[in-house]
């Protein structure tokens, strides 16, 4: 079993790493496997619809490509939904939950949003259809780091903290999914760059102490390698910088191939330090040097995520 046969794909990272892009491709890639596939998200903004050339995903699941549905919830969609499953009654949920002072004191509770949001992510990957698993696979695209963090706590927060009752029976339920690498896997999309490898490292500190292990690391965005050591182009692109500086079109292409070259210097450099730093295989996924990334481009990153996740670690970028 892959990591891609996982019933809860946890996707964590720093804000603006490829999150959402790493999550659609791991859905994308599970689906084609033949597993139908719910690709999980809370944000305000979609980008799953333009991903799969399909409208933006809204709170109830949409297919976006065969095998593959999408949702986009949010808070109070998610508090909704999860109030009725306790309360297992609409009359019993709009008398509790829909009056104006329970709204108001809800909404005062801190992490609850969170929680109802981890909450379905949860009941999602137990619903069932005629006796089956209705999805075999859950892909959640998480929070950035910090509020990731926050929101996989809650279930051992709740634990220490109320009385036993419905809600600590789900948070108990809850924490065994996340701690089971058999059931559940999490996976860290970073940059090979200063600040998004120390976020890595922090984010693997903080889920660890939770029993939750991160078992691959996306290193996304990583630079082509245009000017491999010893390369007839690494050998014209020091000629030219021997023989500078030139003035015009010349001195513009030596400028460029540096930048591109210091640039994958750099990406290597930060790959290395991921991964002798985070306990996880890492992979790199290229930049695809696009204005806004299309379905064939998805269908490209997901045939690669699907290796990342489905072969051993590679330890050379
Ligand atoms: N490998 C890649 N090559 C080129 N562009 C990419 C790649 N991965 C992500 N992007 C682009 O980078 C931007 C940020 O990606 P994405 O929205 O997936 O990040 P995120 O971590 O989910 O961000 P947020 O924290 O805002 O949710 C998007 O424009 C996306 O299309
Ligand atoms: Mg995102």
């Amino acid at each position: 079993m892959t990591l891609l046969d996982r019933r809860l794909i946890l996707v964590l990272g720093k804000g603006g790493v490829g999150r959402s892009t790493m999550a659609a491709s791991i859905a994308a890639a599970c689906a084609r496997r033949g597993r139908r596939t719910l690709l999980y998200q809370a944000n305000a903004n979609d980008r799953f619809g333009d991903y799969f050339g399909r409208p933006a995903c809204t709170p109830e699941p949409a297919e976006l490509a065969p095998g593959l549905w999408g949702l986009n919830t949010s808070p109070a969609a998610a508090l909704r939904e999860y109030g009725l499953m306790i309360l297992r009654f609409q009359k019993v949920y709009d008398m509790i939950f829909e009056n104006r002072v329970t709204k108001a004191f809800l909404r005062a509770i801190p992490g609850l949003d969170d929680y109802a949001i981890l909450g379905k992510a949860w009941f999602h990957t137990t619903e069932e259809k005629r006796g089956r698993p209705l999805w075999d696979t859950v892909v959640f695209d998480m929070p950035a780091s910090g509020h990731s963090l926050t929101m996989l706590r809650i279930p051992w927060v709740i634990l220490e903290t109320v009385p036993e009752g419905p809600l600590t029976r789900d948070a108990r339920t809850l924490q065994t999914l996340l701690r089971d690498p058999a059931r559940t896997a999490a996976i860290i999309v970073t940059i090979a760059e200063e600040m998004p490898a120390t976020e890595a490292r922090e984010l693997t500190a903080g889920i660890e102490p939770l029993g939750i292990h991160p078992q691959r690391v996306l290193v996304n965005q990583m630079a082509a390698d245009h000017f491999p050591a010893g390369s007839p182009a690494a050998r014209v692109l020091g000629a030219l910088e021997a023989g500078g500086p030139h003035d015009g079109l010349l001195g513009a292409v030596t400028t460029h191939g540096a930048m591109a070259r210091a640039r994958r210097a750099l990406n290597e450099h930060y790959f290395a330090e991921i991964a002798a730093t985070v306990p996880a295989p890492a992979f790199p996924i290229p930049y695809l040097s696009r204005t806004a990334l299309r379905p064939d481009d998805i269908q490209h990153l997901s045939s690669l995520v699907a290796r990342a996740l489905t072969t051993p670690a590679l330890t050379t970028p």
